[in-house]
């Protein structure tokens, strides 16, 4: 939950793959007039010569980033000028660049994550509106995903006044465009009646069939809750928490699932607060845990700035919490505070233990974070979604060149990401993690 930043017109400009395939249609046939002009053995060799192993099998919407080529920059800038509010350019590169080829490859093994054909059409644009940030949800059985407006930027036209719309897309339908670059505008997004309506939702995930929503609130009197929300009409909700032995929570963030003990994760920052549709924080920004079953609510986790998304691996063994501290809301960046993702071992009795700084992004911050079948980290930041291997590496990024709030896995192999003004449907090989029982 953050206010806009980052955001630019663009799109078309964009290679499509209709383009893509083409031009390597064009390349095939002046390489067949090499071939006939000259014998197939020299054509052969200089292919060889000229692409390389690697290269050869870059998929077209795929693009290697050599990071030592910028350890050492002929021109560097002061915080005030080049900070995390702007997008790196690697040099020789253009954003246009960048964005051309949106899957980026840092290391080797990001090449298993997209797979042979990855693909990124933009489904959906909304020229001012942030109806596109988070709490992206598959609900396998209607074969639908839900997300949510943004109800802290100030163009949302929320605040005290409404509260953030819960909106949907058919996935099938978004699936026909797979093989182009934008189809906003032919994807239907569909406002979702929740009722009574959940205020202000910011996070979500699937819970026992149904989807739980963390509400930030609004002003006074909506305290922040967790809501669960039936996914077919009528689309009726339950609210499942709204107070810490009698206190408002500040605003409610983000949920996870624990895939083994299954209780309610959730995190509890100053957002509302610093967007102006929430009094002063009467509680300590903090992680906590729900036992739905003992009604139970306890903290797992503190220190932070601002805690946000969370995860959890899929062996359950560690949880995985971003800070988004360096955003202060409308009272801008702070950038000696954390944009950080922080690991904790999860113990058997589902406490948490052992924080290890897990990464610091750059620029913006991780914000929504999810692990793939394989444990791979997942987190939107401020230029798309960053990937980092168990170990901490960042092996590549899915490039949107503006702040990416959340994503998530839609079934095998498809994600559909949130960046804010515009709605996107991607296609790679690694598949989600998921709480199959919670679905
Ligand atoms: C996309 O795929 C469909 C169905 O296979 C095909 O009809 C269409 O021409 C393709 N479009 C592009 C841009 O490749
Ligand atoms: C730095 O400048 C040198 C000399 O002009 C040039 O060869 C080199 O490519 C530049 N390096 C970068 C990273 O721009
Ligand atoms: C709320 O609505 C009123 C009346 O339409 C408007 O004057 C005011 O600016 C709005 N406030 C916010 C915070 O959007
Ligand atoms: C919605 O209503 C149905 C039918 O009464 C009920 O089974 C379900 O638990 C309700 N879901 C929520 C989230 O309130
Ligand atoms: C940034 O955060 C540090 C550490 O809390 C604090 O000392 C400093 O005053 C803050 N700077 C601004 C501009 O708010």
């Amino acid at each position: 939950m953050k206010p806009l930043r980052h955001t630019r017109e663009k799109r078309p400009g964009k290679l499509s793959i209709a383009d893509q395939t083409s031009a390597s249609t064009k390349r095939i046939n002046v390489n067949w007039v090499i071939m006939t002009a000259t014998s197939v053995l020299v054509a052969a060799l200089a292919l060889l010569g000229s692409s390389g192993a690697e290269a050869s099998n870059l998929p077209a919407q795929a693009q290697l980033i050599n990071q030592k080529a910028f350890n050492v920059l002929n021109n560097t800038q002061p915080p005030a000028v080049f900070n995390a509010d702007n997008i790196f350019v690697p040099p020789g590169l253009t954003e246009q660049a960048l964005t051309n080829r949106p899957f980026h490859v840092y290391d080797e093994e990001f090449m298993k994550i997209i797979g042979s054909h990855p693909t990124l059409t933009r489904i959906a644009h909304s020229p001012k509106n942030p109806l596109y940030h988070e709490a992206v949800v598959w609900s396998k059985k209607t074969d639908e995903v839900f997300f949510v407006q943004n109800a802290g930027a100030k163009t949302s036209g929320t605040g005290l006044n409404k509260s953030a719309i819960i909106e949907k897309i058919s996935l099938s339908e978004a699936a026909r465009y797979y093989n182009q670059s934008d189809a906003a505008g032919r994807v239907n997004v569909v406002t979702v009646p929740s009722s009574p309506m959940v205020i202000n939702p910011n996070g979500a995930t699937n819970y026992r069939g149904e989807i739980v929503f963390t509400g930030e609130g609004q002003g006074n009197s909506s305290p922040p809750a967790l809501w669960v929300m039936n996914p077919q009409s009528p689309y009726n909700t339950t609210v499942l928490l709204n107070n810490f032995f009698g206190r408002q929570f500040n605003s409610l963030n983000d949920v996870a699932i624990h895939p083994k003990n299954k209780d309610v994760y959730f995190t509890d920052t100053i957002y509302g607060y610093v967007q102006d549709f929430r009094p002063s924080p009467g509680l300590r920004d903090q992680v906590y845990r729900l036992n739905p079953s003992t009604g139970a609510v306890t903290v797992v986790a503190d220190n932070f700035g601002h805690p946000n998304g969370l995860t959890f691996s899929p062996d359950g063994k560690h949880a995985y919490v971003t800070d988004t501290g360096i955003n202060y809301g409308f009272y801008g960046m702070n950038f000696t505070q954390p944009a950080s993702i922080y690991r904790f071992d999860v113990k058997e009795d589902g406490t948490l233990e052992n924080r290890k700084t897990f990464a610091f992004v750059s620029p913006g911050a991780p914000d929504g974070i999810h692990c793939d079948s394989k444990g791979n980290v997942y987190a939107g930041c401020g230029d798309g979604v960053q990937v980092w291997n168990p170990s901490a590496k960042l092996i590549g990024k899915i490039f949107l060149g503006s702040t990416t709030a959340n994503f998530q896995f839609v079934g095998h192999g498809r994600m559909v990401i949130c960046a804010e003004t515009d709605l996107y449907y991607a296609t790679v090989a690694a598949d989600g993690n998921y709480v199959e029982s919670e679905m």
